[in-house]
Protein backbone atom coordinates (compact mmCIF):
# COMPACT_ATOMS: atom_id res chain seq x y z
CA UNK A 1 0.00 0.00 0.00
CA UNK A 2 2.32 2.71 -1.39
CA UNK A 3 0.81 5.74 -2.35
CA UNK A 4 -1.02 8.37 -0.57
CA UNK A 5 -3.81 10.46 -2.50
CA UNK A 6 -7.07 8.63 -0.66
CA UNK A 7 -4.66 8.03 2.75
CA UNK A 8 -7.18 8.77 5.74
CA UNK A 9 -10.84 8.29 3.82
CA UNK A 10 -13.43 5.70 3.85
CA UNK A 11 -15.17 4.62 0.55
CA UNK A 12 -17.70 2.03 -0.17
CA UNK A 13 -17.78 0.66 -3.45
CA UNK A 14 -20.89 -1.22 -4.91
CA UNK A 15 -20.32 -4.28 -7.24
CA UNK A 16 -16.94 -4.47 -5.79
CA UNK A 17 -16.21 -8.35 -6.17
CA UNK A 18 -15.87 -8.84 -9.54
CA UNK A 19 -14.45 -6.50 -12.50
CA UNK A 20 -14.34 -2.76 -12.70
CA UNK A 21 -15.46 -2.13 -8.99
CA UNK A 22 -12.69 -4.78 -7.64
CA UNK A 23 -10.39 -2.78 -9.96
CA UNK A 24 -11.78 0.54 -7.89
CA UNK A 25 -11.45 -0.95 -4.75
CA UNK A 26 -7.51 -2.77 -5.07
CA UNK A 27 -6.45 0.71 -6.36
CA UNK A 28 -8.32 2.85 -3.80
CA UNK A 29 -7.00 0.62 -1.02
CA UNK A 30 -3.62 0.91 -2.95
CA UNK A 31 -3.70 5.03 -2.50
CA UNK A 32 -4.49 4.20 1.30
CA UNK A 33 -8.52 4.30 1.43
CA UNK A 34 -10.23 2.02 3.71
CA UNK A 35 -12.61 0.30 1.54
CA UNK A 36 -16.12 -1.12 2.20
CA UNK A 37 -16.90 -3.51 -0.88
CA UNK A 38 -20.71 -3.98 -1.41
CA UNK A 39 -21.56 -6.38 -3.63
CA UNK A 40 -24.81 -8.81 -3.54
CA UNK A 41 -21.88 -12.23 -3.74
CA UNK A 42 -18.24 -11.92 -2.01
CA UNK A 43 -16.39 -14.11 -3.79
CA UNK A 44 -15.51 -13.02 -7.70
CA UNK A 45 -16.95 -14.05 -10.58
CA UNK A 46 -14.35 -15.86 -13.01
CA UNK A 47 -15.61 -14.60 -16.38
CA UNK A 48 -16.42 -17.19 -19.65
CA UNK A 49 -13.80 -14.64 -21.80
CA UNK A 50 -11.94 -12.29 -19.28
CA UNK A 51 -10.92 -12.62 -15.59
CA UNK A 52 -11.06 -16.13 -15.76
CA UNK A 53 -9.10 -17.04 -12.62
CA UNK A 54 -9.73 -14.05 -9.97
CA UNK A 55 -10.44 -16.59 -7.13
CA UNK A 56 -9.56 -14.48 -3.53
CA UNK A 57 -12.27 -12.14 -2.51
CA UNK A 58 -11.53 -8.44 -3.10
CA UNK A 59 -11.71 -7.53 0.87
CA UNK A 60 -9.23 -10.26 1.52
CA UNK A 61 -6.92 -9.14 -1.22
CA UNK A 62 -6.71 -6.21 0.32
CA UNK A 63 -6.25 -7.41 3.58
CA UNK A 64 -3.44 -9.47 1.83
CA UNK A 65 -1.47 -6.54 1.17
CA UNK A 66 -1.34 -4.68 4.26
CA UNK A 67 -4.81 -2.60 3.60
CA UNK A 68 -8.24 -1.85 5.38
CA UNK A 69 -11.25 -3.57 4.20
CA UNK A 70 -14.65 -5.47 4.67
CA UNK A 71 -17.33 -6.98 3.04
CA UNK A 72 -21.23 -5.93 3.29
CA UNK A 73 -23.67 -7.83 1.71
CA UNK A 74 -25.84 -5.09 -0.21
CA UNK A 75 -28.04 -5.66 -3.04
CA UNK A 76 -28.16 -2.05 -4.72
CA UNK A 77 -31.94 -2.45 -6.44
CA UNK A 78 -33.30 -2.59 -2.68
CA UNK A 79 -33.12 0.96 -0.50
CA UNK A 80 -33.24 -0.78 2.65
CA UNK A 81 -30.11 -2.81 1.57
CA UNK A 82 -28.37 0.12 0.39
CA UNK A 83 -28.90 2.18 4.14
CA UNK A 84 -27.53 -0.89 5.67
CA UNK A 85 -24.29 -0.86 4.35
CA UNK A 86 -23.89 2.53 4.67
CA UNK A 87 -24.97 2.36 8.50
CA UNK A 88 -22.20 -0.66 8.64
CA UNK A 89 -19.22 1.84 7.03
CA UNK A 90 -20.27 4.69 9.01
CA UNK A 91 -19.72 2.71 12.52
CA UNK A 92 -17.13 0.62 11.36
CA UNK A 93 -15.03 3.52 9.80
CA UNK A 94 -16.00 6.55 11.77
CA UNK A 95 -18.23 8.10 8.22
CA UNK A 96 -18.25 8.02 4.63
CA UNK A 97 -16.04 10.43 1.84
CA UNK A 98 -16.15 8.09 -1.27
CA UNK A 99 -19.14 6.58 -2.61
CA UNK A 100 -18.58 4.85 -5.81
CA UNK A 101 -21.96 3.61 -7.82
CA UNK A 102 -20.72 1.12 -9.37
CA UNK A 103 -22.62 -1.97 -9.39
CA UNK A 104 -24.55 -2.79 -13.29
CA UNK A 105 -25.68 -5.54 -15.12
CA UNK A 106 -26.17 -6.04 -18.76
CA UNK A 107 -28.94 -8.61 -20.08
CA UNK A 108 -28.87 -8.98 -24.02
CA UNK A 109 -31.69 -8.87 -26.65
CA UNK A 110 -33.29 -6.37 -28.42
CA UNK A 111 -36.97 -4.85 -27.32
CA UNK A 112 -38.75 -7.50 -29.09
CA UNK A 113 -36.58 -10.25 -27.12
CA UNK A 114 -36.61 -8.79 -23.68
CA UNK A 115 -39.47 -9.01 -21.35
CA UNK A 116 -40.31 -6.48 -19.49
CA UNK A 117 -39.43 -8.21 -16.47
CA UNK A 118 -36.24 -7.81 -17.96
CA UNK A 119 -36.71 -4.16 -18.81
CA UNK A 120 -37.44 -3.82 -14.74
CA UNK A 121 -34.21 -6.15 -13.23
CA UNK A 122 -31.70 -3.91 -15.43
CA UNK A 123 -32.86 -0.59 -14.84
CA UNK A 124 -33.63 -1.58 -11.18
CA UNK A 125 -29.67 -2.23 -10.43
CA UNK A 126 -28.74 0.21 -13.15
CA UNK A 127 -30.53 3.21 -12.59
CA UNK A 128 -32.40 2.36 -9.45
CA UNK A 129 -29.34 1.50 -8.01
CA UNK A 130 -27.54 4.53 -8.33
CA UNK A 131 -30.13 6.73 -7.10
CA UNK A 132 -30.48 4.82 -3.76
CA UNK A 133 -26.77 4.64 -3.74
CA UNK A 134 -26.88 8.72 -4.21
CA UNK A 135 -29.71 8.94 -1.52
CA UNK A 136 -28.21 6.55 1.09
CA UNK A 137 -24.87 8.46 0.93
CA UNK A 138 -25.37 12.10 0.69
CA UNK A 139 -25.79 13.30 4.21
CA UNK A 140 -22.90 11.38 4.83
CA UNK A 141 -20.86 12.71 1.71
CA UNK A 142 -22.23 16.48 2.58
CA UNK A 143 -20.38 15.82 6.08
CA UNK A 144 -17.67 14.88 5.04
CA UNK A 145 -17.41 17.05 1.57
CA UNK A 146 -16.56 13.98 -0.07
CA UNK A 147 -16.55 12.61 -3.55
CA UNK A 148 -19.67 10.75 -5.76
CA UNK A 149 -18.65 8.64 -8.57
CA UNK A 150 -21.27 7.21 -10.91
CA UNK A 151 -19.77 4.41 -13.17
CA UNK A 152 -21.94 5.28 -16.55
CA UNK A 153 -20.81 3.95 -20.04
CA UNK A 154 -19.70 5.07 -23.76
CA UNK A 155 -23.71 3.18 -24.07
CA UNK A 156 -24.97 6.47 -22.36
CA UNK A 157 -24.73 8.64 -25.93
CA UNK A 158 -23.67 5.37 -28.55
CA UNK A 159 -26.70 2.74 -27.63
CA UNK A 160 -25.57 -1.08 -28.84
CA UNK A 161 -25.76 -2.54 -25.13
CA UNK A 162 -29.79 -3.22 -25.16
CA UNK A 163 -32.48 -1.03 -24.86
CA UNK A 164 -32.61 -1.21 -20.59
CA UNK A 165 -28.53 -1.13 -20.49
CA UNK A 166 -28.50 1.67 -23.02
CA UNK A 167 -30.97 3.79 -21.28
CA UNK A 168 -29.66 3.39 -17.76
CA UNK A 169 -26.82 4.72 -18.65
CA UNK A 170 -27.96 7.58 -20.32
CA UNK A 171 -29.72 8.47 -17.18
CA UNK A 172 -26.90 8.12 -14.59
CA UNK A 173 -24.88 10.38 -16.73
CA UNK A 174 -27.84 13.00 -16.12
CA UNK A 175 -28.58 12.04 -13.28
CA UNK A 176 -24.61 12.67 -12.18
CA UNK A 177 -25.21 16.26 -13.44
CA UNK A 178 -28.41 16.62 -11.27
CA UNK A 179 -26.59 15.58 -8.44
CA UNK A 180 -24.09 17.81 -9.31
CA UNK A 181 -26.25 20.74 -9.36
CA UNK A 182 -27.69 19.86 -5.74
CA UNK A 183 -24.40 19.03 -4.13
CA UNK A 184 -21.97 21.67 -5.51
CA UNK A 185 -22.97 23.73 -2.77
CA UNK A 186 -22.46 21.62 -0.09
CA UNK A 187 -18.86 20.89 -1.48
CA UNK A 188 -19.27 17.03 -2.46
CA UNK A 189 -17.69 16.20 -6.01
CA UNK A 190 -19.89 14.85 -8.31
CA UNK A 191 -18.82 13.08 -11.73
CA UNK A 192 -19.37 9.74 -13.72
CA UNK A 193 -16.68 7.63 -15.49
CA UNK A 194 -17.90 6.31 -18.95
CA UNK A 195 -15.63 3.02 -19.54
CA UNK A 196 -15.53 1.71 -22.99
CA UNK A 197 -14.70 -2.19 -23.59
CA UNK A 198 -13.03 -3.52 -20.24
CA UNK A 199 -12.20 -6.93 -19.69
CA UNK A 200 -14.26 -7.87 -16.79
CA UNK A 201 -17.07 -10.98 -16.48
CA UNK A 202 -19.41 -8.61 -17.80
CA UNK A 203 -18.42 -9.40 -21.02
CA UNK A 204 -19.76 -13.24 -20.58
CA UNK A 205 -23.05 -11.94 -22.52
CA UNK A 206 -21.22 -11.21 -25.67
CA UNK A 207 -20.11 -13.74 -28.57
CA UNK A 208 -16.95 -13.91 -30.45
CA UNK A 209 -18.51 -11.64 -33.29
CA UNK A 210 -19.84 -8.97 -30.43
CA UNK A 211 -15.69 -8.81 -29.10
CA UNK A 212 -14.69 -8.95 -32.67
CA UNK A 213 -16.53 -5.64 -33.71
CA UNK A 214 -15.58 -4.17 -30.09
CA UNK A 215 -11.56 -4.53 -31.33
CA UNK A 216 -12.83 -2.57 -34.44
CA UNK A 217 -14.22 0.19 -32.56
CA UNK A 218 -11.75 0.86 -29.66
CA UNK A 219 -8.89 2.49 -31.09
CA UNK A 220 -5.65 1.41 -29.07
CA UNK A 221 -4.35 -2.25 -29.63
CA UNK A 222 -6.05 -3.71 -26.73
CA UNK A 223 -9.32 -3.26 -24.18
CA UNK A 224 -9.34 -1.90 -20.83
CA UNK A 225 -8.16 -3.42 -17.72
CA UNK A 226 -10.31 -2.69 -15.16
CA UNK A 227 -7.53 -0.79 -13.17
CA UNK A 228 -7.72 1.39 -15.75
CA UNK A 229 -10.95 2.49 -14.31
CA UNK A 230 -9.47 2.27 -11.09
CA UNK A 231 -6.81 4.90 -12.20
CA UNK A 232 -9.22 7.08 -13.51
CA UNK A 233 -11.49 6.97 -10.12
CA UNK A 234 -8.91 7.27 -8.07
CA UNK A 235 -8.29 10.78 -9.99
CA UNK A 236 -11.41 11.99 -9.63
CA UNK A 237 -11.82 10.70 -5.56
CA UNK A 238 -8.45 12.40 -4.84
CA UNK A 239 -7.89 16.26 -4.46
CA UNK A 240 -6.14 16.53 -8.11
CA UNK A 241 -9.81 16.45 -9.07
CA UNK A 242 -11.15 19.25 -6.65
CA UNK A 243 -12.43 21.23 -9.62
CA UNK A 244 -13.38 19.32 -11.67
CA UNK A 245 -17.37 18.43 -11.13
CA UNK A 246 -20.62 17.20 -13.48
CA UNK A 247 -18.39 15.89 -16.10
CA UNK A 248 -18.66 12.46 -17.82
CA UNK A 249 -15.34 11.35 -18.02
CA UNK A 250 -14.43 8.69 -20.66
CA UNK A 251 -12.35 5.86 -20.08
CA UNK A 252 -12.64 4.45 -23.91
CA UNK A 253 -9.05 3.59 -25.39
CA UNK A 254 -10.91 6.01 -28.15
CA UNK A 255 -14.23 4.06 -28.83
CA UNK A 256 -16.36 7.33 -28.70
CA UNK A 257 -13.71 8.96 -30.80
CA UNK A 258 -14.45 6.76 -33.48
CA UNK A 259 -18.54 6.03 -34.21
CA UNK A 260 -18.19 3.38 -36.93
P1 LIG B 1 -19.10 -7.43 -13.65
O1 LIG B 1 -20.27 -8.26 -14.01
O2 LIG B 1 -17.74 -7.93 -13.94
O3 LIG B 1 -19.17 -7.03 -12.11
C1 LIG B 1 -20.33 -6.46 -11.59
C2 LIG B 1 -20.37 -6.63 -10.09
O4 LIG B 1 -21.61 -6.05 -9.64
C3 LIG B 1 -20.38 -8.09 -9.65
O5 LIG B 1 -19.47 -8.29 -8.59
C4 LIG B 1 -21.81 -8.33 -9.22
O6 LIG B 1 -21.94 -9.32 -8.21
C5 LIG B 1 -22.20 -6.93 -8.73
N1 LIG B 1 -23.66 -6.74 -8.71
C6 LIG B 1 -24.56 -7.11 -9.66
N2 LIG B 1 -25.80 -6.78 -9.26
C7 LIG B 1 -25.67 -6.19 -8.05
C8 LIG B 1 -26.60 -5.65 -7.13
N3 LIG B 1 -27.92 -5.67 -7.37
N4 LIG B 1 -26.14 -5.11 -5.98
C9 LIG B 1 -24.80 -5.12 -5.71
N5 LIG B 1 -23.89 -5.63 -6.53
C10 LIG B 1 -24.31 -6.16 -7.69
O7 LIG B 1 -19.32 -6.03 -14.39
P2 LIG B 1 -18.27 -4.86 -14.71
O8 LIG B 1 -17.88 -4.96 -16.11
O9 LIG B 1 -17.26 -4.81 -13.68
O10 LIG B 1 -19.24 -3.61 -14.60
C11 LIG B 1 -19.17 -2.67 -13.54
C12 LIG B 1 -19.86 -1.40 -13.99
O11 LIG B 1 -19.18 -0.87 -15.12
C13 LIG B 1 -21.31 -1.63 -14.42
O12 LIG B 1 -22.09 -0.54 -14.01
C14 LIG B 1 -21.20 -1.68 -15.93
O13 LIG B 1 -22.39 -1.34 -16.54
C15 LIG B 1 -20.11 -0.65 -16.16
N6 LIG B 1 -19.45 -0.75 -17.44
C16 LIG B 1 -18.72 -1.86 -17.78
C17 LIG B 1 -18.07 -1.90 -19.00
C18 LIG B 1 -17.22 -3.05 -19.42
O14 LIG B 1 -16.82 -3.08 -20.61
N7 LIG B 1 -16.93 -4.00 -18.58
C19 LIG B 1 -18.19 -0.79 -19.97
C20 LIG B 1 -18.98 0.31 -19.50
C21 LIG B 1 -19.57 0.32 -18.29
Amino acid sequence: MDGTRLRGRTAVVTGAASGIGRGIALRFAEEGAAVVVADVRREPKQGRHFQTDVETPTDEAIRDSGGEATFVETDVSDYDSVEGCLERAVSEFDGVDVFVNNAGIELPGTSQEITVEDWETVLGVNLDGVFYGAKAAVPHLVEAEGTLLNVASVMAWDGGGGPPYSASKAGVVNLTRDLAVELGPDGVNVNAICPGYIETPIQDVQTEEDIERAREQTLLPHFGAPEDVGDAAVFLASDEARFVHGTALTVDGGWTAHRT
